[in-house]
């Protein structure tokens, strides 16, 4: 049976860079509609900026900007990095849309008709300079408990006390600097305190994870003990949101419409598609309907929203999907040490997005813990399950079918493939659970069992031997056809790869069931690498950037904003170098075999190279400030070879190895492209 499912993604503030923190969020929600289109529902996918709120308004006015051009700006950062991480979107809105005034205006008529509105005077921190009232957040002073000086309203970042502003002593306003007065002022409140047994219910009906359902719990509390107050849903002008229809100089608090930003995201998708809207959001609907959150807005999309749908005539979430924090190295993602990392900055050092797509789906079981990206393990596992396991098997066996069968495969049989066709639900079971790492886990078993089949079969040594070419035929497509099956299990996490691979095998989107039938004789192009090794220094600078950033934000004056002139000076006429000359210069791809320190060098480390000769040059080379010797074993570089050979103290140095440094930083040994072999002439 195909299934109508609307899926979303929480909204983005439209004030801050996507970071990896947040691709937790949106790469895992990305794998699950992957997966499910690939099972044949009719899936939707639809998220948005969430644009309202004081702070989105007060940092377009620091940029000199309107809000709307400053969330114009976002959207579009936003959109590329969604796109380049490969989570593709139905339809990627915006909360500041025309449908969205109309949907939030509307829900709030039917939640004022059906008695769910009520007014209130309260009492609220004012900005007497700016002439606003002042969120918690933007009211600061000194704490109550430990009298650190310069914290926020609600909690105290050196003690972690908690409390509410008017607890600070001596509190200022963090917009103007003055002291904020109280103030009377009329709200808007949603009577959330009479949908306690509505929400009581919710809670406990399947809609959460347990873990949720009983924080939920905690906060209804049980009948007769009603815990929940009162939702404040409006702000004061000026505020950038909507007004609230019938009462000027009010807007709806940005909760009120950013899950409402879910519904109009999706009304706009409706009117592009020709989709029927009301089927999904009517009361008795029977269309699917999820929302993956962040376990901190838990609260919002658990109580608020769902109790703002139900009293306003709609149908409620079918599951909500909590997850949990993103943590690097272990601890919070930090500024200073350089793991606060944007999604930009992963995309300029390591580029690859699947590497991270693999490596958060190996991780992610379905719960709310939180989940830890260490760099280090990162980089192993990827170059191991990705590079080493997964394409290993086609990169193994795909150039004997283009060259000895010319691009032909043949119909094959094994019980290594029949393995992988039985695992197909174990896996489409983990995939639908949330339980990505369980998934990996059943298909990098069957990956590993392909490349057994392949090292014990020898390709390589059957190649070399004569009368066996019909056996050579045979294991060449038996292992392509798994690798073939392996990437349709792995294709909601890796899509890109997968692409490629239907390329490769000159077939239509590989779909779920497709790892069913065989592919048979097929006439496949020529292969190409799909994924080399992530190497760590990418990973290091990515880190060094990251810090780097914070320095120059937090250093920025205006007086400092010119790029300091590194000017290279061009080399007069008859400085240039003929072709010739420069020809006489032999330098090759050198690997390095073995590194070591030398013994009373300061400077030096002693480098065994293997330059395709017969023997391995030595040569000392004075980068032993900027390289630990055993890092250094295994990586290629390029060497200048035909340099006179130099007796030094330490040893006769037969050759020089080629770095960049000045003062900004070296020696930075050169590296060439995935593919240089040793002795390989660089011209
Ligand atoms: N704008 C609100 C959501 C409104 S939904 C109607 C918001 N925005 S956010 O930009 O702060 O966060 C967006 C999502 O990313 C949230 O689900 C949040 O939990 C998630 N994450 C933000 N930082 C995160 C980590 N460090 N780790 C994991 N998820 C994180 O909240
Ligand atoms: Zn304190």
């Amino acid at each position: 049976m195909t299934r109508k499912i609307l899926v979303t993604s929480a909204l983005p503030y439209a004030n801050g860079s996507i970071h990896l923190g947040h691709l937790v969020e949106y790469i895992q929600t990305d794998i699950w509609v992957r997966f499910l289109k690939m099972q044949g529902h009719t899936v939707h996918y639809v998220c948005a900026d969430d644009t309202h709120g004081t702070p989105i308004m007060l940092r377009a006015e620091k940029e000199g900007l309107t809000p709307e051009a400053l969330i114009e700006k976002v959207h579009a950062e936003h959109s590329q990095d969604f796109a380049e991480f490969l989570v593709q979107f139905d339809n990627y809105y915006s909360t500041n849309s025309e449908e969205n005034r109309a949907l939030s205006s509307n829900i709030y008529k039917a939640l004022k008709a059906n008695g769910k509105i009520a007014t209130k005077t309260i009492e609220q921190y004012f900005d007497p300079v700016k002439q606003m009232f002042l969120p918690d957040r933007f009211i600061k002073g000194e704490c109550p408990k430990c009298h650190a000086k310069d914290q926020y309203g609600d909690n105290c970042e050196v003690c972690g006390a908690t409390y509410s502003p008017t607890d600070l002593i001596h509190p200022f306003s963090a917009v103007s600097g003055a002291t904020p007065v109280r103030k009377e002022t009329e709200h808007y409140f949603f009577k959330l305190s009479e949908c306690a047994d509505f929400l009581r219910d919710w809670t406990r009906s399947g809609t959460l994870q347990a873990e949720a359902a009983n924080k939920m719990t905690e906060w209804v509390g049980e009948a007769g003990d009603n815990k929940l107050s009162d939702w404040d849903i409006s702000r004061d002008a000026p505020y950038f949101g909507f007004e609230i229809p019938d009462a000027p100089g009010k807007y709806f608090y940005v909760w009120l419409d950013a899950p409402i930003g879910y519904m109009a995201s999706f009304k706009n998708l409706c009117t592009k598609l020709g989709l029927d809207f009301d089927e999904y959001w009517k009361k008795d609907s029977t269309t699917e309907l999820y929302h993956f959150i962040g376990k901190d807005i838990l609260y919002f999309h658990a109580l608020f929203w769902p109790a703002t749908l139900e009293y306003s005539g709609h149908r409620t979430p079918t599951q909500v999907y909590a997850h949990g924090f993103l943590t690097v190295n272990g601890e919070k993602m930090s500024k200073s040490r350089g793991t606060f990392i944007t999604a930009r900055s992963y995309l300029e050092h390591v580029k690859n997005p699947e590497y991270l797509r693999y490596y958060y789906a190996a991780k992610l079981n379905g719960s709310m813990e939180d989940i830890d990206l260490n760099l280090e393990d990162f980089v192993a596992r990827v170059n191991s399950d990705l590079v080493g396991k997964y394409i290993n098997i086609a990169s193994r066996t795909a150039g004997f079918i283009a060259k000895k069968f010319d691009h032909h495969m043949i119909e094959t049989q094994h019980a290594v493939i029949d393995e992988m066709r039985a695992a197909t639900d174990r896996i489409a079971d983990a995939y639908a659970a949330r339980d990505f790492a369980r998934a990996l886990r059943e298909i990098m078993k069957l990956t590993d069992a392909a490349n057994a089949y392949v090292a014990e079969a020898a390709p390589w040594l059957v190649a070399k031997e004569e009368g066996r070419l019909a056996e050579l035929h045979r294991i060449c497509s038996t292992a392509l056809e798994m690798f073939r099956i392996l990437t349709i299990y792995l294709k909601p996490v890796l899509p890109h790869i997968a692409t490629s691979v239907e390329t490769f095998f000159n077939v239509a989107p590989l779909q779920w069931v497709d790892a069913q039938q065989s592919l048979g004789q097929q006439t496949i192009a020529p292969y190409h690498h799909m994924v080399t090794r992530l190497d760590v220094k990418q990973i290091d600078a990515m880190v060094e950037a990251n810090k780097a950033h914070l320095q120059t934000s937090a250093t920025a004056s205006p007086a400092l904003n010119v790029a300091p002139s590194v000017v290279t000076p061009s080399p007069a006429a008859t400085d240039y170098l003929s072709i010739e000359d420069f020809a006489k210069v032999d330098l090759r791809i050198a690997k390095i075999v073995n590194a070591q320190q030398v013994e009373g060098a300061e400077k030096l480390l002693q480098l065994t190279l293997d330059v395709g000769e017969a023997t391995t040059r030595n040569v000392f080379a004075g980068i032993k400030s900027a390289y630990d010797p055993a890092s250094l074993i295994g990586k290629t570089t390029v060497m200048v070879a035909n340099l006179a050979p130099r007796k030094m103290k330490f040893g006769l140095s037969e050759g020089m190895v080629l770095a960049a440094s000045d003062d900004r930083g070296g020696p930075f040994l050169l590296s060439p492209d995935v593919g240089a072999l040793p002795g390989m002439r660089v011209k």
